[in-house]
């Protein structure tokens, strides 16, 4: 029997996304602001593309203004720093996102610099990680902030956890682990040189996989009655020529052993655009000066 809870991301993201509308909403109404969020996309991904629609179309539906910049695959770094600074200006613009990865003729780290902190809507200046790290006033980077809040639903207070993330990225598990110690977790920080990955994966009530490796995380890898997320999305072979989306864990074994598991799709993706509507409606909130 399954025994797992699963964690309804979509769910949860759309009461999320509701409470950001209702928010522009009072917004505008209070202070005639709309939220603007600019998006830029440099060259022609195919998964950034989707990625790059999914969020302009979230950021309308959420009656947020959207403003998308495209730039092709060989445009000069100079002319992206340069749409940045003009984005920086704009009163109209209250969230800026670089979609990455860039091409690699630029430079990502002088692009996220460049990118005002107070409109950073992905987190990701180090102004903003070093607030996150030293418990400041951070924008938190929406991949890990929705991880937190679908991890809450689960267990309110995860003050005392033993918690194991799986990757050190900047975007997501070097912020997953802050956001867990901000919570009183023993956080542990495993990546491709850990040892015995397996036995220090079993250790963990919450586990948070973001390797970007599809199905590396085994059944046998799981504490029974851990809470685990999968940040992963890969889309891989399903037979008779058909694919499938696959995170970074073997569901069907993880789902056996688990108390709560985040499915894919459905569980973490969903919640990172929601938490980027929010960051962007907390930081024109803050620009027109505050709640
Ligand atoms: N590429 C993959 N994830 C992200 C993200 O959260 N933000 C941006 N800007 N690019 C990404």
């Amino acid at each position: 029997m399954a025994g797992a809870l699963i964690i309804d991301g979509k769910a949860r993201a759309q009461a999320l996304r509701a409470e950001v509308a209702a928010g522009v909403e009072r917004l505008k109404a209070a202070r005639g602001v709309t939220p603007g969020l600019a998006v830029v996309l440099v060259g022609e991904d195919p998964a950034s593309q989707i990625y790059v629609r999914n969020k302009a179309a979230a950021t309308r539906a959420a009656g947020m203004l959207s403003l998308e910049y495209k730039l092709s695959a060989d445009a000069a770094e100079t002319a992206l720093l340069a749409l940045i600074g003009e984005l920086n200006r704009r009163g109209d613009v209250h969230g800026i996102l670089v979609q990455l990865p860039l091409p690699a003729h630029i430079d990502a780290r002088k692009v996220i610099e460049a990118v005002d902190p107070a409109k950073d809507a992905d987190g990701f200046h180090p102004l903003n990680a070093g607030q996150l790290a030293s418990g400041g006033r951070a924008v938190v980077p929406c991949t890990p902030a929705g991880c937190l809040i679908l991890l809450k639903s689960v267990r309110a207070d995860l003050a005392g956890a033993r918690a194991v993330v799986l990757g050190r990225s900047n975007i997501v598990g070097k912020p997953m682990a802050q956001l867990l110690l901000n919570e009183n977790c023993t956080v542990t920080i495993a990546h491709s040189r850990t040892r015995d990955l397996p036995g220090l994966a079993r250790e963990a009530d919450i586990l948070v996989a973001a390797t970007g490796r599809a199905q590396m995380v085994k059944g046998s890898w799981i504490k029974p009655g851990a809470i685990v997320v999968d940040v992963g999305i890969q889309r891989v072979a399903a037979g008779e020529g058909k694919t499938r989306l696959v995170g970074d864990v073997a569901f069907a074994q993880a789902v056996e052993v688990a108390g709560a598991i985040t499915p894919v799709p459905g569980g973490v993706g969903p919640m990172t655009i929601a938490c980027l509507l929010q960051n962007t409606l907390e930081a024109a909130t803050a620009a027109a000066g505050g709640r």
